[in-house]
């Protein structure tokens, strides 16, 4: 066939025909209708705690707190030094906290769909994999600067996705300056002053930061022919206990530069409002409270985002991102993987790279460094 380069829009691929080699990443080729995307519905969630260990349960789970005042003063670089333990993000811990998830809820699971689960280990789902994962997927066509790696290897006839860090992305995290890595413990920090861990208690701005602690979501949704189950995770929810149910009452935390010139207004809504919405709409998490700092890290204002209303607010910008090719890609991509990764094998991983102005292009590893399937769940699930 012509170029062997998958053509989003094209006929699909007879299943006797190879694979095409590539995945253009184009965004005018993406430019069509809004696919499909169901209503996320969660179907469990789980914690990390302080010291990264699973539990299946929202333990974690915290609630937000108005601030007081709107321009609150929040001193972000509070307890910097001192009162921070930082995650280890050297360590990879791949898919394993949400295969535990699975293999602790696969009853509920495979109950859900048993008309789609064929042989006894179908989970009844097409593709497994973290949210942000996607986030990354859906950023695509738009990103400029950081390229990805995805592992991917099928099982069950289900597709699991993994990330690998690139070597660019190692350099940057081993070569972090010190404002950097600060920086980066601000965002944490703003979750501190605005949720507490429980609904009828205060925040703790006086307490640790600790980075290993996590409550996660763990969603269903089909983005056209795609059945996806993903988890991400979740800054806070309503306190509020007529709030409507999960994912509907989750809240998103953010930080950002406070805007005060017409370009930093632009930048915000081309480059990271594409970044918030992506993350936030894939679980249907409904809204982001912003927290806009100044460069010494005192909060200065706190605004409200409704995702549904983000596509609105960046509508006037020349040059901006689209969602419908957001999703468009990200579904292309989904269908390029599946025709690519028909070997059903724990052991086999087709890794997808992707550089900036480049397509999409894989290599296939058997036994490799790069197989990311634990042998506590081939065993579990295979049995
Ligand atoms: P901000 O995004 O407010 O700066 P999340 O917003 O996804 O809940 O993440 C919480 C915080 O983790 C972020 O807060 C940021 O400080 C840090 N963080 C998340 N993703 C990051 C990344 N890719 N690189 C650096 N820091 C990151
Ligand atoms: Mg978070
Ligand atoms: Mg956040």
């Amino acid at each position: 066939r012509p170029g062997q380069n998958h053509h989003p829009a094209g006929p699909s691929t007879p299943p006797s025909s190879p694979p095409t080699q590539s995945l253009s990443v184009q965004r005018q080729l993406y430019e069509r209708d809004f696919p499909l995307y169901k209503q996320p519905v969660e179907v469990g969630h789980f914690s990390l705690d302080s010291e990264r260990r699973f539990f299946n349960d929202a333990r974690q789970l915290r609630y937000y707190v108005e601030p007081e005042k709107s321009c609150p003063n929040f001193d972000l670089r509070d307890g910097y030094r001192g009162r921070f333990v930082k995650r280890d993000d050297r360590v990879k811990e791949k898919l394993d906290h949400i295969l535990r998830w699975i293999l602790a809820n696969r009853s509920k699971l495979q109950l859900k769909d048993t008309a789609a689960s064929s042989s006894p280990c179908a989970l009844g789902v097409d593709i497994v994999t973290w949210r942000g994962h996607l986030t990354k997927l859906l950023t695509t066509p738009y990103e400029t600067r950081e390229g990805w790696l995805l592992a991917v290897t099928r099982m069950g006839g289900t597709l699991y996705i993994s990330e690998v860090e690139t070597e660019a992305a190692r350099r940057d995290r081993e070569n972090r300056t010190e404002r950097h890595e600060e920086m980066m413990y601000w965002g944490y920090k703003f979750e501190q002053y605005t949720c507490a861990d429980d609904a009828q208690s205060l925040p703790d701005p006086g307490g640790v930061v600790n980075t290993n602690e996590a409550f996660c979501t763990v969603v269903q949704t089909r983005l056209a022919e795609h059945r996806l189950l993903f988890s991400g995770e979740v800054d806070c929810r309503d306190k509020d206990p007529k709030a409507p149910s999960p994912p509907a009452n989750y809240i998103e935390m953010k930080t950002s530069l406070e805007i005060s010139t017409p370009k930093q207004r632009s930048n915000f809504h081309r480059f990271k409002l594409l970044k918030w919405w992506a993350q936030s709409f894939l679980p249907g998490v409904p809204r982001i409270v912003a927290g806009f700092r100044d460069h010494d890290g005192v909060v200065v204002s706190v605004e409200t985002y409704h995702i549904s209303k983000i596509s609105q607010l960046i509508k006037n910008e020349t040059n901006c991102w689209k969602p419908t090719v957001c999703m468009n890609f990200c579904c292309e991509f989904l269908s390029f993987v599946k025709s690519v990764v028909t070997e059903d094998n724990p052991r086999v991983v087709h890794l997808f790279s992707w550089d900036p102005h480049r397509d999409v292009t894989y290599s296939i590893h058997r036994d490799s460094q790069y197989s990311f399937l634990p042998d506590w769940y081939v065993k579990e699930m295979t049995s």
